[in-house]
């Protein structure tokens, strides 16, 4: 599989973060996870403390990243635990599917492609939700200085509030921005969304 400069710093943290056991929801799972139920896809899930919560607690999950050692460690999870997860190493930029789910969640990711992308990719994913279920959306916004980790493929920064107006015609439960130091006096913005898609 191609892989880029972003999928390769987030694989280099996870191996350290499997070696020291560092397995925390960080604070955008943890606010995203009482919104999950039923079955979950989780796009980008990283080590998949996300997708494995929601796992423990009864959902099918599938769950996506690009990182060798991310899917290796969930299905490692998941096969040890008997947890009903399927885990799949792919390339998000271009990836589709039929499927229909539950709940969508996607945190940090959609920033690390082009525009364009990012857009589609998010049409997509609002697309595979289910009416009545939830997408929980999280993204970079411009304002962010901390440009470490994007790959020369591109990236993008989306407009503070442009997030939640993708969202028009959803009931948007959460819509939330946030500031976060990132090294050496950079800055990191986020916005996140959970929106119920209507019935
Ligand atoms: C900021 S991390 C977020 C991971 C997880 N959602 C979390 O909250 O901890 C970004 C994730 O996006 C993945 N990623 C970046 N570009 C990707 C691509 N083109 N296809 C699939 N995954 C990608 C990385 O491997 C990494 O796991």
């Amino acid at each position: 599989m191609e892989t880029n400069a972003s999928v390769e710093f987030f694989d280099g943290q996870f191996k350290l973060q499997v070696t020291r056991s560092e397995l925390e929801l960080n604070s955008f799972e943890k606010a995203a996870l009482p919104f999950v139920s039923g079955s979950l896809l989780d796009f980008g899930c990283g080590l998949g403390n996300l997708a494995l919560s929601a796992a423990r607690r009864g959902s099918p999950v599938l769950a996506l990243d690009a990182s060798a050692t991310a899917v290796d460690h969930v299905r490692t999870v998941a096969r040890n635990e008997r947890l009903p997860v399927r885990a799949e190493r792919v390339d998000l930029r271009h990836y589709t599917t039929a499927e229909s789910f539950d709940s969508v969640v996607s945190i940090g990711l959609l920033m690390f492609f082009d525009c364009a992308t990012a857009w589609r990719q998010l049409d997509l994913l609002m697309s595979l939700v289910k009416p009545g279920g939830v997408a929980a959306i999280n993204v970079l916004t411009q304002g962010t200085t901390f440009m470490g980790m994007f790959s020369a493929q591109g990236h993008c920064l989306f407009e503070q509030g442009e997030l939640s107006r993708r969202f028009a015609g959803w009931d948007v439960l959460v819509d939330e921005g946030s500031i976060f130091p990132g090294p050496r006096e950079t800055t990191k913005m986020f916005d996140t969304v959970i929106a119920r898609r209507r019935g």
